[in-house]
């Protein structure tokens, strides 16, 4: 595998943006592939069978298209499919992602957690082994936000609809004392914004999105993969509407890139 090769990024819908800025951040030279799966959005209430089919389908669309590298920028996904695609893909540099609970263990002072999330991601056992790991000495809220992610795709960030919804998942977490609130869905910090002017100020928010591009480049780099000289404009594809993503992509994504249909 060349170094120049791109890396493949996907997520069930815009919200792997979030990782994919990180990455870009961090690896300005590599290539990026991303696939929107939107029109499956949102995985946070399918079946762990339905989503580990679709990260099948889009792996290896990704690797069709000379991919050196995976992301699968989205928990819902990684608690769903990541085992698998590791299994199908021994040699390949994978990186998935989990809700920052170590790091949001270490940073808490008043010992409570707040983790917004998907359903789905709530439910699996990864996420339970993760409390298990790291949670052992701090209390933990989880609060599934449905109706978020859809507001998101839609290109909303700040709608009195948003305001309103967002107001009831963080005002449990504050009544109990969290002073750290974990974004475990890739889609949330496009929020980040939002929330600052709904949240005290004191209170910390985590993602995953800086961790991972790190995991990412650590991994290229034990391999040699790394790209040097300039990248390719990103390519976008997206299972959803095609001129939907073209007129939400500037706002979540800064950078040339070209966005086409993915077809299945
Ligand atoms: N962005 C995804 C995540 O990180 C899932 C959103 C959804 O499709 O429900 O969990």
């Amino acid at each position: 595998m060349a170094s120049n090769a791109p890396i493949g990024v996907f997520d069930s819908g815009v919200g792997g943006l979030s990782v994919l800025r990180e990455i870009r951040a961090l690896l300005p030279n590599e290539s990026l592939l991303y696939v929107a799966d939107s029109g499956h959005v949102p995985y946070g209430e399918k079946s762990p069978e339905f989503i580990r089919e679709r990260c099948r389908v889009l792996a290896a669309f990704l690797l069709a298209q000379g991919a050196k590298a995976l992301v699968l920028a989205c928990n819902t996904a990684t608690v769903a499919g990541v085992a698998e695609l590791r299994e199908l893909y021994p040699q390949l540099p994978l990186v998935g992602m989990e809700p920052a609970v170590k790091p949001a263990a270490a940073a808490t002072k008043s010992g409570v957690v707040g983790v917004l999330a998907t359903t789905g991601t709530l439910k699996s056992a990864k996420f339970a082994a993760l409390l298990d790991r790291f949670a052992t000495d701090v209390r933990v809220i989880t609060q599934p936000c449905p109706g978020l992610v859809e507001l998101i795709e839609a290109g909303d960030l700040n709608s009195p609809a948003l305001h309103s919804l967002l107001q009831g998942y963080i005002e449990p977490l504050l009544s109990a004392g969290c002073d750290t609130i974990i974004l475990g869905c890739t889609h949330y910090p496009f929020l980040k914004p939002l929330l600052a002017q709904m949240l005290p100020p004191s209170i910390i928010l985590i993602d995953t999105g800086a961790a991972v591009a790190r995991q990412l480049k650590r991994l290229l780099g034990e391999r040699d993969l790394l790209a040097i000289g300039e990248p390719e404009p990103a390519q976008f594809w997206t299972s959803g509407d095609l001129c939907h993503l073209r007129n939400i992509l500037p706002t979540l994504w800064k950078h040339p890139g070209v966005v086409r249909s993915f077809g299945s």
